[in-house]
Order: structure tokens, then C-alpha cells, then sequence
């Protein structure tokens, strides 16, 4: 079954009417699923799923929702099982009032906050695992990651089934694991993928900056120039990888002390690692600086003519 293009359907009353009605909290499963059915009896559903500490990269996955479903949900939940022990899962910010507040303004009907013992009650015996797209970039980095993002991802899906799901291409090797998770496993859901939101000067927006000093959140920046600057030189014909990666890592470690994990061209459907940009394909990288994982990624098209 294909789900709907929410798109097409006429707005709820409430949307037509440009009224907001109050958001509902909702902690509880079984009440979640009531809520859905509810919601869904009188139009379409989009799914944001996050871990909270929302910020503007956040709601832009809400407004592209908002714009293509009636109504919208929020889930959030700081996921234990896709942190690895030595992780930041402790010490992620948490912020859930704050976060309701933003999603009562930005339209949201409902934000699914669950705990982590109704989502794990201890007797879990079934994980969700993509191969093949985790063999490379992150994965290796944070085993068992995508085994954490993917069977989160499928138990969210189960709980509120949703019209058409949104999904940052930040995270874009997420990305393309959940859309390869729907497909394998025929989940009636549209991954819709949505731009990633910068600051002003070009940082990707991530929960994960607030762990940032003010000398390392400048030099963060790096991590974007570079790869724009990359984007240029394929964009004037340049096709080969090593070159590339090469003068990206200088950048990076010119700007200050950090530890780089990866910088990658890869294929922006199976994510194979190139080395020759001879295709639609993605530049990616991950950067620790300080406490900080960074990860950032931009858009490269291997098959057009230089200009
Ligand atoms: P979280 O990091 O909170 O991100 C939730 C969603 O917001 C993801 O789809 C992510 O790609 C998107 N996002 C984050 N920063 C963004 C930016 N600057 N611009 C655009 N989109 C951005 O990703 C997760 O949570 C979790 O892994 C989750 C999918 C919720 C499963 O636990």
C-alpha cells in the first residue's frame, strides 16, 4: 500500500481556519495510539521524530509537515539504545518544556514524550538492523548506532502511524537507513527529506552545539566552509576524491585542535565510497572538537557538466 500524498488532501478545519488548537502531552503508549486514531479520523498525520532540545532545524521538519499533513506530531524521547556506553547520553540536554512551548507555537497537535521503560520494558528480545548502508561513515565510528536509530524509528512508526514521516538530511546517513528500513519492511509511510538549517554562518544546527565553548564554536565553522568550498571545485570540475579530502582536512585542521573521524565522498543512494565523483553523491564528514561530535554533510553532483 502506498500512503497518501498529504499534500493532496484538504486541510482540517483547524488548519483552514488558521487556529492552533492546544498541543496535547502525551506520555503513555496506549494513550498515544487513541490519540492517533483520533487525530487520523479526520485527516492526514505527519511524524517528527526527535530527541528533544529543539531548536530551528527541528522545526523545519514541523513546518514542511505542517505544510503537507493536517495535522502533525512531535515524538520525543533521548533514545538510550542508539548511545554507545562512553557516549553523551547522560549528559544530553533536556529540555522538554521549553520544547512543548515550541511546538505549541509552530501548530503541533501532539507531542509523544514516552520514558525509556515503557519503550524498553526489559523483556525486548527483536532489533531492527540495516546492513550495508551502517559498513561505512558513522557506522563503524558508533556501533550499534543504526541498530538503536532504526528499531526506535520502527517502534515509533508502529505506535503513531503516520501519513508521511520527516527526516533532516543532516543526519544523512539516517536518512537513507530509514528509507531503506521502510522499504525492506513495507512500513505504509512517505519519508519526506528536509534541508539541513544552518546558523548564520554556515554551522549545521545540532543539539550538540550548546556543548560547545565559544573559541570552538567559532572554530566549527570550519567543518561547513570547507565543505562549500569543495562543493565549488566539483562545481568548476573537479573530480578526484584524494585532492578534495585533502585540502578539506588541511582546512579543518588549520582552524584549531580537533580529531577528524572521516571525510568521505559517497554515492547518495548506497552511500559506496567514491573516488572519483562520478555521480549524485554527498561529501561527509565527522569532526570531534572539544566535547563535541560534529557531523555535517552537503550535496554534490558528479554528472553534470563543469561551468
Ligand atoms: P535528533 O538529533 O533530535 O534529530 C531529529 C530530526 O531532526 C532528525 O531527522 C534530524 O536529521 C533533524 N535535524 C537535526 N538537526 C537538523 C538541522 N540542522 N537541519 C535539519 N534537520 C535537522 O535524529 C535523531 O534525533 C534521532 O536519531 C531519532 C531519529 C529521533 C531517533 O531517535
Amino acid at each position: 500500500m502506498t500512503a497518501p500524498d498529504c499534500g493532496a488532501r484538504r486541510p482540517s478545519y483547524s488548519k483552514r481556519l488558521g487556529v492552533s488548537a492546544a498541543v496535547q502531552v502525551i506520555h503513555q503508549i496506549n494513550a498515544c495510539r487513541k490519540a492517533v486514531l483520533d487525530l487520523k479520523l479526520n485527516g492526514t498525520l505527519g511524524l517528527v521524530p526527535t530527541m528533544g532540545a529543539l531548536h530551528a532545524g527541528h522545526l523545519s521538519l514541523v513546518h514542511n509537515a505542517r505544510r503537507q499533513c493536517d495535522h502533525v506530531a512531535v515524538t520525543i524521547f533521548v533514545n538510550p539504545t542508539q548511545f554507545a556506553p562512553h557516549e553523551d547520553f547522560a549528559s544530553y540536554p533536556q529540555t522538554l518544556e521549553a520544547d512543548v512551548e515550541l511546538c505549541r507555537a509552530a501548530g503541533v497537535a501532539l507531542v509523544f514524550a514516552p520514558t525509556a521503560a515503557d519503550m524498553y520494558p526489559g523483556s525486548e528480545q527483536t532489533t531492527v538492523q540495516v546492513h550495508g548502508l551502517t559498513d561505512g561513515l558513522c557506522g563503524p565510528w558508533r556501533p550499534g548506532h543504526f541498530d538503536g536509530v532504526a528499531t526506535v524509528v520502527a517502534k515509533l512508526f508502529h505506535i503513531l502511524p503516520a501519513d508521511a514521516a520527516f527526516f533532516g538530511e543532516k543526519d544523512y546517513q539516517q536518512l537513507q537507513v530509514i528509507r531503506q528500513m521502510v522499504r525492506d519492511l513495507n512500513f505504509p509511510v512517505r519519508v519526506v527529506a528536509c534541508p539541513t538549517v544552518r546558523e548564520p554562518d554556515g554551522l549545521a544546527m545540532s543539539s550538540r552545539n550548546a556543548y560547545l565553548t565559544l573559541p570552538q564554536r567559532r572554530q566549527a565553522v570550519s567543518l561547513s566552509r570547507t565543505l562549500f568550498t569543495a562543493l565549488e571545485c566539483v562545481r568548476r570540475g573537479e573530480r578526484t576524491v584524494s585532492d578534495l579530502v585533502e585540502r578539506m582536512r588541511a582546512d579543518i585542521q588549520a582552524a584549531g585542535p580537533c580529531t577528524i573521524e572521516y571525510i568521505e565522498a559517497v554515492d547518495a543512494e548506497s552511500l559506496r565510497p567514491l573516488a572519483v565523483i562520478d555521480c549524485r553523491a554527498r561529501l561527509c564528514l565527522a569532526v570531534r572538537i572539544g566535547p563535541c561530535r560534529l557531523i555535517d554533510n552537503v550535496a554534490v553532483d558528479g554528472t553534470t557538466a563543469s561551468n
